[in-house]
């Protein structure tokens, strides 16, 4: 993970935010290449969801909306963590997410100081505050009391005031949460911490002014469902779609872009008929696995969870958890879930307005139930970044030297680059002129580079390292003509002499062959479709 965190800071996917200022944590800035891979991505999950399906259309609600809309929704009375504090040092974490520990546990009553009276002569005094300490087993208890006089000392009882710590007991404790995994010391009691930022909108921050950056994008799919409904004149089952910016208090922002506190979702509400909910849940579980493949995740690299009763959202009927081996863990990329009739009902009621759906086949209104795949666009961008990234042992091809290849294997359709162009050599103005013509054709069609310094297996090292899916070299058989009859990277023959052809060289295989200058454009145009 380290590795792939300093390739996207040294080549530009990812900064993180404000850095000059020390940071912020759990927002990220997308750098140049990271900004197309990103897009990339977003416009290929576009296409897909609106323009080869006739059943969804497209959508962009306001990040800010009406605060009733979070009441209706549920999310101001129960979007929240549960969240424990260490009682030393206060950092937050989730409760859920503490790993159970075992050990020796140290309860301590408190401790006894002394004190200056005001005839100059000290008194002990016990001072009640209960504190405790887990320590693995079979370590002394000198550890726990090295905590223990750190929180007294804290809550401002110096050790220069301490005449002794007050152990009231100790137990052998089994698969406890109840410590700091980072340090033993004890967490303190269970709060919620509701993750949605708040804000206030206009001039005055008063209780009526307040609302809340969205924390999903689908509430406003759902709140525009009439009007959505009436000028796309669609039939159920049919759905709406968008990409945008969602926010999240999250406690532990960690993973890299994993669980960041900004970040961007890919919703699709897709709107069926009552009872077919289930049905529906099973399609979208197929297209979505489909969809990743297609970007390049194999489909052995992702799990299907489904989610437990137990753990589902109180609004869903049935979830499954899209998730991926992330090199910190198999981890969540998408939520697909049956959110039944729920979030419309809600909405329906809170704001008395009718959101049924008239059905012309049987002349009867209802609320359709929905279906709803959401995937994160960071978490989907970590993951290409993780699947594609590969380092190997090869031979240099000039020198013959042994040495690291890193290459990132991203699907020509993601790749930020598409094509590297080069003359073989800067200083030939013939080759320059053919490669700059090249470049000038290609430039409107798809994102290729010009590069014309170093030695041509450096330049498309540089290029394996951003992912760059293929090069394109403007070399002295494209001036004279091919040495040997060949076959082009397109099937048609090549003859011997042939002029205006280059070479074309693949990322991950590094094989190099010949193609047709006027080739060109429709193969690479096919290979990022
Ligand atoms: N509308 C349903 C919904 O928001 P979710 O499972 O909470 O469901 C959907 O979020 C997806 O959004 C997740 O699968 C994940 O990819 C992404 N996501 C959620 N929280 C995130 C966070 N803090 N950082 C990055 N991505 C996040």
């Amino acid at each position: 993970m380290e590795k792939i965190v300093a390739l996207c800071k040294r080549r530009g996917f990812i900064f993180q935010s404000s850095e000059i200022y020390g940071g912020l944590n759990g927002a990220w800035d997308y750098g140049p290449l990271g900004v197309e891979l990103k897009r990339n991505l977003k416009d290929y999950w576009w296409k897909c969801m609106t323009q080869l399906r006739d059943d969804i259309v497209g959508f962009d609600g306001s990040i800010l909306m009406n605060a009733a809309v979070w009441k209706a929704s549920g999310h101001v009375d129960t979007f929240s963590d549960p969240l424990v504090e260490c009682m030393l040092t206060k950092k937050r974490y989730r409760a859920d997410q503490i790993e159970p520990q075992s050990g020796t546990a140290y309860y301590y009553k408190g401790v006894t100081i002394s004190v200056l009276e005001s005839d100059n002569t000290t008194k002990n005094r016990d001072v009640q505050r209960e504190f405790s300490v887990l320590v693995p087993a079979g370590k002394p208890e000198a550890s726990a009391q090295k905590l223990a006089r750190q929180f007294y000392n804290s809550i401002g009882y110096p050790d220069a005031m301490i005449t002794s710590l007050n152990l009231d007991r100790s137990e052998v404790v089994q698969n406890t949460t109840k410590f700091n995994p980072e340090n033993g010391a004890q967490l303190g009691p269970e709060k919620t911490f509701n993750l949605m930022f708040k804000t206030y909108v206009g001039p005055v921050e008063a209780p009526s002014s307040i609302t809340y950056l969205r924390p999903e994008t689908a509430q406003a799919m759902f709140v525009q469902f009439k009007n959505v409904l009436d000028v796309s004149q669609k039939k159920l089952p049919f759905g709406i779609a968008q990409i945008g910016k969602a926010f999240r208090n999250e406690i532990n922002p960690r993973n890299f872009t994993f669980r960041s506190r900004e970040f961007e979702q890919m919703e699709v509400e897709f709107f069926v008929k009552p009872g077919t909910g289930p049905e529906w849940l099973e399609k979208w579980l197929d297209e979505r696995l489909a969809w990743y493949e297609a970007i390049g995740i194999p489909r052995a690299k992702i799990h299907v969870l489904t989610v437990p009763d137990k753990d589902r959202a109180f609004y869903s009927q049935g979830t499954y958890d899209l998730e991926y081996e992330f090199p910190f863990g198999i981890q969540e990329l998408e939520g697909i879930a049956h959110r039944g009739d729920y979030d419309l009902k809600q909405h329906k009621e809170h704001s008395g307005k009718p959101l049924e759906y008239f059905d012309e086949e049987s002349k009867t209104k209802y609320l359709p139930e929905v279906v709803e795949p959401s995937a994160g666009v960071d978490r989907t961008v970590l993951a290409v970044l993780c699947e594609g990234y590969a380092e190997e042992t090869i031979k240099d091809e000039e020198s013959g030297k042994e040495e690291t290849r890193v290459v990132l294997r991203f699907s020509p359709r993601l790749a930020p680059i598409k094509a590297g162009i080069f003359p073989l050599l800067k200083n030939k103005p013939e080759l320059v002129a053919v490669a700059q013509s090249i470049y000038k054709t290609l430039q409107p069609l798809l994102k290729v580079a010009y590069a014309d310094t170093a030695a041509i297996g450096r330049r498309y090292r540089r290029m394996d390292e951003i992912g760059t899916p293929f090069g394109i070299t403007i070399d002295f058989e494209t001036l004279e003509g091919a040495k040997e009859a060949s076959t082009s990277a397109t099937g048609t023959p090549i003859a011997a002499g042939q002029k205006d052809t280059v070479t074309l060289r693949h990322r991950d295989s590094m094989k190099q062959e010949r193609i047709a200058i006027a080739d060109l454009p429709a193969y690479l145009l096919a290979k990022i479709a």
